[in-house]
């Protein structure tokens, strides 16, 4: 069995992870848990979202952290468009990479984003134009790829489908997420077996929920299938406000622990990791359920 031997992990946290918390946290706070991150080794670190605060108040201060920020060179710094006012704010604010997102789920698509999944990729196609003439990247997510709270099971097919259609917009990456954390081995083989027929692992990236304890093993099946870009949240943070059962993204402290333990490189230092972890569970009075354990100290 053959493993990358490197892997770049997409680190979520400040994002996907604060998104969801019920505390706001101060934007200076925020600012100082990023600047940790970037010292740990990191290369991808998606910053914030430039959604509307009416829907994702706890990150209404996006241009504020964006450019207080310290910007370590050779680590980026992506950040969530959902239309053509999101990009213009980010532009604004300088961001060089952005990510899209929209799902194989039209009720999961309503409920996240108030409109179909064809208006969604209208939105994204509009907002990719615009990123290109201003030389953005674009990252594309998929939701719900592994089953929708609202829609039950997703065809594997229908995301090849949406994923093939990103990819032709113009997203440079694919992560699929699996938001509510219902994948299991076994699902995740057939997701992927399916869709690598249609593209390549290197367009390919994995985003695991973590809600019944199966991201690291789902993780391990994307290994297996040449898949080198992981996306996860320190500390365990993480979810959907508008996906029942989206609990915390697979902690990126044990995602470089089985990497380690797999002879795969990060370049990532898992000790200074563990202290940005302890740091944003603090803040969030969170300690007891961080997932800072004992043996990494
Ligand atoms: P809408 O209500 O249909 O939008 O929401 P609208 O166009 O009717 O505008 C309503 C108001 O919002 C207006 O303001 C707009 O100006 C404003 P008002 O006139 O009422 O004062 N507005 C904005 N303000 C700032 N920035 C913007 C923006 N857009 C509109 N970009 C919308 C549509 C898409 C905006 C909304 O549904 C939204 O923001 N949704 C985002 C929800 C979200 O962030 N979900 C979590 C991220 S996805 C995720 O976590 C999954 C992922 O992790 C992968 C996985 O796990 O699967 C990526
Ligand atoms: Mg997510």
């Amino acid at each position: 069995m053959s493993f990358p031997k490197n892997v770049k992990i997409v680190e979520v946290g400040p994002r996907d992870g604060l998104q969801n918390e019920s505390t706001i946290i101060p934007t200076s706070i925020k600012v100082e848990f990023i600047n940790l991150l970037s010292a740990t080794g990191l290369s991808v670190i998606e910053t914030t979202s430039f959604v509307s605060p009416k829907w994702i108040p706890a990150l209404a201060d996006q241009r504020e952290v964006f450019q207080s920020i310290d910007k370590k060179p050779g680590v980026s710094y992506p950040v969530l468009v959902p239309n053509l006012k999101g990009f213009k704010h980010a532009l604004e604010a300088s961001v060089k990479e952005i990510a899209v997102f929209t799902t194989p789920s039209e009720q999961f698509s309503q409920r996240n984003t108030n409109c179909s999944i064809a208006e969604s990729l209208d939105n994204i196609t509009e907002v990719i134009a615009a990123a290109k003439k201003n030389y953005i990247l674009v990252r594309g997510y998929l939701s719900c790829v592994l089953g929708c709270p609202f829609a039950g099971e997703i065809s594997p097919q229908a995301v090849t489908d949406l994923a093939e259609k990103l990819i032709r917009l113009g997203c440079y990456e694919i992560s699929l997420g699996d938001t509510i954390g219902v994948g299991t081995p076994g699902k995740t083989k057939v997701l992927l077996e399916t869709i690598l027929r249609k593209i390549p692992p290197e367009k390919l990236a994995v985003h695991f929920h973590d809600t019944y304890g199966q991201a690291l093993v789902n993780i391990y099946v994307a290994l297996e299938h040449d898949i080198s870009v992981v996306d996860s949240a320190v500390s365990g943070l993480g979810g959907c406000p508008y996906a029942n059962g989206a609990t915390g993204n697979v902690a990126t402290e044990d995602l470089i622990y089985m990497l380690n333990g797999l002879g795969i490189n990060t370049g990532v230092d898992l000790k200074k990791l563990i202290a940005a972890g302890r740091f944003i569970a603090n803040q969030l009075d969170k300690t007891s359920q961080s997932k800072v354990n004992v043996a990494y100290r």
